[in-house]
């Protein structure tokens, strides 16, 4: 009979990093800053701590329990729990797959910053504060008018996607032994870059009215459901749950490994990495408010505004040091989007391929590295940002994580059930969890996240399209959704070549 040994983290200090790598990414440092900004500063902790505590944690042991329980990426773990379940491992897989696509073309954006921040090429002092949108929209993008025009591809920046998707091909073709140090110089470099510009942040002119607004609770926001759904919809985001990506990451764990503990682990570094990049944002945000004299919501704080026009603008306003200080920027958000996409593509999508196909892994690698290239290549076009990191983020990183994430709770918690994973991960970790955890998994989280779906999904991309785009453009949300469903059913429908892993480390 064939056996096979499947691949184990070489240390569990190794694990850790990965895992925190595959967490803190670009989200950390533009999208946690921005909504606890939008949605009432201080008060806004409140929600996300008791999301990461009752739903991230809890979710991420039952990904990190199941995988190693069943010694699978995603699909192998729900045909163990049932044949008929497989579909929704391969859903997960899909959006995996969708995902990386476009986060790989904001990384190569990233890139691309690296090169002109190096030579400042957007300009210094005033003239670049005028010139940073400017470069950003037209000469790094050339964004188009709409989705409607998807133009030709920017040239500049498929070389960049190609550089990213070459690097990240390097990480992940010899599997976790080499995914697991490689993580820890990633995150090492990654954190220190973040603590040299929380530095420089706080030591400019104007950095504690910044501080006041990220930490001065105002708590007539906290009623708001609204505060609530953005809260909850973070915490999955942020901790890359419901990504697939995780089950294999836990399948490598030893199998006397620790779970619960490595689950807390992760789950507060990556928050603990979010909260002091605010400390970066807001002091930028204040340096910014005095420096140009303008309020502080007029600093565009959102997203890719956030990250490629009011950072370029607060470094071209600083006294010195310029583009030592931009490279560091954009070295870091590339650093930060290098794990989760390596995560992404390997846990999530490369390693499911395996444990279906039993193709090797240097092949698996190689297809999926290309294909998703030649696919983001799309995005890297003039009207790319559109589709990519807005219309299809919508779809896959929004409903297919919180639907798949919701959905995978429920048949873990019924149908495997819940009880069985606890006495499994209870077996063998640092702490143990007590009975509360099944009534979570069975209705907490699953609540909580389909809560997110209907309320800040559902509601008001049925009453307005999505975005403000024509209707034909935002109803391919419902489109991806509904294809990669059939996928997956048809891949469930395939039968899985390799034999039951057997072997023991
Ligand atoms: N957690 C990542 C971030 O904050 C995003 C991500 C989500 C990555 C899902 C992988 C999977 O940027």
């Amino acid at each position: 009979m064939a056996e096979v040994t499947r691949e184990r983290w070489t240390s569990r200090p190794y694990f850790i990093f990965a895992a925190l790598g595959s967490a803190i990414g670009l989200g950390n440092l533009w999208r946690f800053p921005y909504l606890t900004y939008e949605y009432g500063g201080g008060a806004f902790l409140i929600p996300w701590i008791i999301g990461l505590i009752v739903l991230g944690i809890p979710w991420m042991i039952v990904e990190y329990g199941m995988g190693r329980y069943f010694q699978s990426s995603a699909p192998g773990v729900f045909a163990g729990i049932g044949k008929k379940w497989e579909w929704l491992g391969w859903w997960a897989v899909w959006c995996a797959f969708g995902i990386v696509t476009y986060y790989t073309v904001v990384m190569a954006w990233a890139l691309r910053y690296v090169g002109a921040a190096a030579t400042m090429a957007w300009g210094t002092g005033e003239a670049g504060a005028e010139g940073a949108a400017a470069f950003y929209w037209g000469e790094v993008l050339h964004l188009s008018s709409g989705p409607d025009v998807l133009g030709a591809p920017v040239g500049a920046l498929v070389g960049c996607l190609a550089i990213v998707w070459v690097i990240i091909f390097l990480v992940i073709f010899r599997g976790v032994k080499v995914i697991g140090p490689v993580s820890q110089y990633v995150m090492i470099a990654a954190w220190t870059f973040l603590a040299i510009l929380v530095v420089r942040g706080l030591t400019l002119a104007g950095a504690v009215e910044g501080l006041n607004y990220y930490l001065t609770p105002d708590f007539s926001g906290i009623g708001n459901v609204e505060v609530w759904f953005a809260a909850f919809s973070q915490i999955a985001f942020t901790l890359s749950l419901g990504m697939a990506g995780m089950y294999a990451y836990g399948s490598f764990i030893a199998k006397k490994g620790d779970i619960n503990n490595n689950a807390v682990i992760t789950s507060f570094g990556n928050c603990g990495t979010s909260f002091f990049a605010g400390f970066a944002v807001f002091s930028i945000v204040g340096f910014l408010m005095q420096s140009l004299s303008i309020p502080v919501g007029e600093v565009a704080a959102k997203s890719v505004g956030l990250a490629f026009v009011t950072w370029p603008v607060a470094i071209s306003m600083m006294p010195g040091a310029n583009a030592f200080f931009g490279v560091i920027f954009f070295l870091c958000l590339f650093l930060l989007g290098l794990s989760s996409a390596y995560f992404l593509a390997y846990g999530g999508v490369i390693s499911p391929i395996m444990d279906k196909f039993g193709i090797s892994r240097t092949k698996a690698a190689a297809i999926v590295c290309s294909v998703a290239f030649l696919i983001g290549i799309i995005f890297t076009c003039e009207g790319g940002l559109y589709w990519g990191p807005d219309i299809l983020d919508r779809a896959v990183a929004f409903y297919g994580l919180l639907i798949t994430g919701a959905l995978a709770c429920l048949v873990v918690g019924w149908g495997f059930p819940a009880k069985r994973l606890r006495e499994h991960v209870n077996e063998t970790s640092d702490f143990k969890i007590g009975a509360w955890f099944d009534w979570l998994i069975k209705i907490v989280v699953p609540a909580g996240l389909l809560f997110v779906v209907i309320y800040g999904g559902f509601v008001p991309d049925i009453a307005a399209p999505y975005g403000g785009y024509p209707l034909w453009a935002a109803s391919m949300i419902w489109v991806v959704l509904a294809v990669t469903l059939g996928l997956s059913f048809w891949l469930q429908a395939i039968k899985t070549k390799v034999p039951k892993e057997v072997g023991e480390k």
